[in-house]
Order: C-alpha cells, then sequence, then structure tokens
C-alpha cells in the first residue's frame, strides 16, 4: 500500500480560502502528485486532480453524493436535497427529467428567447451611455430562461429575479454575508416558484407539454409519486438559475474579447472559431473550484487505500489547467481546442463523465450555445471600454470582473444577419455535439 501524500498543514482550510481555485493545483505541483490528503475543518480529505483522478471520481460503484455537498451551499446555490445530492436510481430518474428539457428543438426555443432578449436590450444600450455587461447580460439570462421554462415574469420584476439568482451563485464559497444575502435570495426564488408549480399543476398557467415547467411539474419518481411543491420548485430553479449563471461566463468573454482584439475578426469570418473561442473560456476563466463525494465502500486505487465515507474532492480548476494536457495552459489560447479529442475528464469546467447516468453538468450543452449566441452579439457591437479595474480575484469564490465590466457608447454594427442566422443546434464544430440528442 501507497501512503497517500499529506498536506503540510494541520488543517488546510484556511490556506483554501486564502488560496481559492489554485488551492488543488499548487499543492499538486508542490508534491508532484496527483492525489493529496488534508485536515478540511478537522476531517480528513482526500484531493484528486487531472483526467485520471477525474475518471476515479466519476466511477459510481466508488463514490456517492450522499453527504457531500455541504448544507451552506445548498441552503444558497443548489437548494436542498436536489439532483446534485441524490445517487443511483433515484439520481437517473431525476437526471431523465432534466435531460428530457436539452433536446435541440429546446434549446433552440431558448436561443430564440434570449435572441429577442438581446435584440431589445440592444436597442436601450444604444440610448444609454453606459452599460454594467454583468448585470445587464443577468436581466437578459433571466428572462429568456423564464419565457423558455413557461415561468411568467413581468418585465418590470427582471431586475429583482435575476439579482436574486445571480446572488444565490455568488452565496457558494463564503460563510460571509454574501451567504446570507444568498439564503434570503433562494427563499423569496423558492416562495415565487412553488407558486408558479401550483398554477402549472392546476392548469392556470398553461405550459407546453416537454416545457422545463411541465416535465417538472409532472414528474414521477421512481415510486410514481410527483415532487413534492418544494422539491419541484427547487429542480425548476435548477433549469433557471444556471442559466443566469452564464452571465459570469459572458462577462468574462468579454474581458477576453478586449484583453485579445485579433479574436474579433476571426469570430466573424472564420467558420468554427467561435466554438473554439466559447470552449476556452470555459477553461481559462474560473468558476466551478472543485467537485465533492464521498466513499462508498473501502477500495485501492494506484496502490492508494479509500476508506468508506472519506469526502474526496476534484479539482475542476486544476484539471482544465493540467499542463501534461494542455499545453501553455495559463495563456488564453482557443486555437488549441482544433487538436483536442473530447474526452469527458480531461476539460471538466461544468463536471465530468456521462450526462444521462453521471453527474455531469445537465445544462453544459446550453451554456456552449448561450454563451456562443451572446459573443455573436458582441462582436456585432461597437463599443468602448472605458478605465475601470478589470482583474478579478483568485481567492473570492465564484469571482468576476471587479467592474462587472463597463461599456460605453455602445451601437450595433450593420450586420446582424449574423446574429440572425446563429442557431443552436448544429452550429457544427462542437466536440459535444457528437452526444447531443
Ligand atoms: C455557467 C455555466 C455553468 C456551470 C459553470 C455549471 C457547472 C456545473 C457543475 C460543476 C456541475 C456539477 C457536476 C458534478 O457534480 O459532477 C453542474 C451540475 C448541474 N448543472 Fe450546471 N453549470 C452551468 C450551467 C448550467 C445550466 C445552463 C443548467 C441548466 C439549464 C445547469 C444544470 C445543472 C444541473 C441540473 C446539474 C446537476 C447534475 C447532476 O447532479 O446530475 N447547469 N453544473
Amino acid at each position: 500500500m501507497r501512503p497517500i501524500p499529506r498536506d503540510t498543514a494541520f488543517d488546510s482550510s484556511l490556506d483554501l480560502l486564502r488560496e481559492g481555485f489554485p488551492f488543488i493545483l499548487n499543492r499538486c505541483r508542490r508534491y508532484r502528485t496527483d492525489i493529496f490528503q488534508m485536515r478540511m475543518l478537522g476531517l480528513k480529505t482526500i484531493c484528486l486532480h487531472g483526467a485520471e483522478g477525474a475518471q476515479l471520481f466519476y466511477n459510481d460503484e466508488y463514490f456517492a453524493r450522499k453527504g457531500a455537498i455541504p448544507k451552506p451551499v445548498q441552503k444558497t446555490l443548489l437548494g436542498e436535497n436536489g439532483v446534485q445530492t441524490l445517487d443511483d436510481q433515484q439520481h437517473r430518474c431525476r437526471k431523465a427529467m432534466f435531460m428530457s428539457v436539452m433536446t435541440r428543438p429546446s434549446i433552440q426555443v431558448l436561443l430564440d428567447r434570449l435572441h429577442e432578449q438581446w435584440r431589445r436590450s440592444v436597442a436601450r444600450w444604444e440610448g444609454q451611455q453606459e452599460v454594467v455587461l454583468f448585470e445587464e447580460v443577468q436581466d437578459i439570462l433571466c428572462s429568456g430562461a423564464c419565457a423558455w421554462a413557461g415561468v411568467p415574469l413581468r418585465q418590470k420584476n427582471v431586475r429583482k429575479r435575476a439579482a436574486d439568482f445571480a446572488t444565490m451563485v455568488d452565496a457558494f464559497g463564503t460563510m460571509a454575508p454574501r451567504h446570507w444575502r444568498g439564503r434570503a435570495a433562494r427563499r423569496r426564488s423558492e416562495k415565487w416558484i412553488m407558486r408558479v408549480i401550483d398554477k402549472v399543476r392546476r392548469v392556470e398557467i398553461i405550459v407546453p407539454e416537454g416545457s422545463p415547467a411541465y416535465a417538472v411539474a409532472f414528474h414521477r419518481t421512481p415510486e410514481g409519486k410527483p415532487l413534492s411543491r418544494h422539491m419541484a420548485a427547487v429542480e425548476l430553479i435548477n433549469l433557471i438559475r444556471p442559466i443566469v449563471a452564464i452571465a459570469w461566463y459572458i462577462t468574462f468573454a468579454a474581458l477576453a474579447l478586449h484583453e485579445h482584439p485579433e479574436s474579433r475578426p476571426r469570430l466573424l469570418h472564420e467558420p468554427g472559431y467561435l466554438e473554439l473561442f466559447v470552449q476556452e473560456v470555459r477553461r481559462y476563466y474560473p468558476f466551478a473550484p472543485f467537485l465533492g463525494a464521498r466513499v462508498r465502500h473501502d477500495f485501492e486505487w494506484q496502490g492508494y487505500q479509500f476508506s468508506k465515507n472519506t469526502l474526496v474532492l476534484l479539482d475542476v480548476f486544476g484539471t482544465n489547467r493540467d499542463e501534461r494536457q494542455w499545453q501553455r495552459p495559463d495563456d488564453f489560447w482557443p486555437d488549441r481546442f482544433r487538436n483536442w479529442q473530447g474526452s469527458p475528464f480531461d476539460f471538466i469546467p461544468q463536471g465530468g463523465g456521462d450526462f444521462l447516468t453521471g453527474h455531469r453538468c445537465a445544462g453544459e450543452w446550453i451554456t456552449i450555445e448561450v454563451a456562443k449566441q451572446a459573443v455573436q452579439w458582441l462582436v456585432n457591437l461597437a463599443y468602448e471600454v472605458p478605465e475601470q479595474d478589470l482583474s478579478f480575484s483568485l481567492s473570492r469564490m465564484p469571482t468576476f470582473p471587479r467592474s462587472k465590466f463597463i461599456m460605453r457608447n455602445v451601437w450595433r454594427l450593420d450586420a446582424p444577419w449574423q446574429i440572425e442566422t446563429a442557431g443552436a443546434a448544429g452550429a457544427g464544430g462542437c466536440p459535444y455535439h457528437a452526444t447531443r440528442p
């Protein structure tokens, strides 16, 4: 049996808070290993890094999610006892519900709704001196996501609801006031969405069969029961809130465009480059730092002993920057994706493994397509980027450019056809297309 390398700190919790995203990567580089153990809040925790580590982590013979997601994260970001915490048959049945709305036609409906929101917002921005992109995009995504989901949302309430969804996302990595704001935002949102679920079930709101609200409201558990109204609200929010979270990537995409202006003409004229650009945004910019699971039963891997119930963390940030896989990992370089083979374990910004049987993000295809649509809008706009603080902290989770990306004197360039034809499904080039329904 090989001993698992140990972090030298007696308890690593404070170092994790101080270092943030690169915490696991820093130690894997320091100890020249893909695995080490540490104490976190006094408990033994094993960290895994790299594609092989991810492949192990996603083997559900060895790992379960029950008891792996801290309550503070459930009470803000995810909701309590949602799909992320389920295992085995319960998980597969719930996950099938999520994946049932991830078809090409359904994603196209979402993109059409979002296109309308982009059009309206851009028309308004043309009359404004300044635009704070991060917040504006949250509003666009929230309106479009609710329209797609079948959740009525009046224009006057968009900012309030979008801010609540964003506040839940912003709360996941902290116990500070942000956490308490996240809990309050979740309470308000769940109350609202529970009322929507009731109305859908009583057919007071008529939603198309197959729409997200329909899929959730009328879902049956493996025991043949409907979800409780609270559970249904948690899961419907699990389809809307993460669409609002794409605002993080879109804001980073705007930053990448600003810092790499040579991308702009390529995005406008080079077929396939848009997809490479968006993939690199998801690889390069930090969002999910790591994921947790618990060991189901004692087992041995590569000579290392894993004991039942131990918490194991998979390094999401560092696996996307593993230099064995990614040449010049700390450079923003979209062309790297031309040669990427599409492994489910080496590029894991939204988790790895299988969509249907595992916990890989249900909304990864949506994220790619929605981000592509946004980048198309951005390259078809002219705007100034005034002096501002565009830096972001790697110890803040989640993180975003401090100034939230301010744009001045926005106007739409005269090539709207390029946006009108931007479609979801089948836009080509994406390694995931092979596996999309
Ligand atoms: C900013 C974009 C997004 C990021 C960074 C992201 C990230 C993630 C991550 C890291 C996971 C956990 C994977 C695991 O536990 O192994 C996850 C799960 C999930 N995501 Fe996303 N996600 C995003 C967008 C979306 C969208 C747009 C949707 C739906 C519309 C969505 C729905 C879900 C669901 C339902 C799960 C739970 C899957 C399961 O437990 O089986 N996500 N996401």
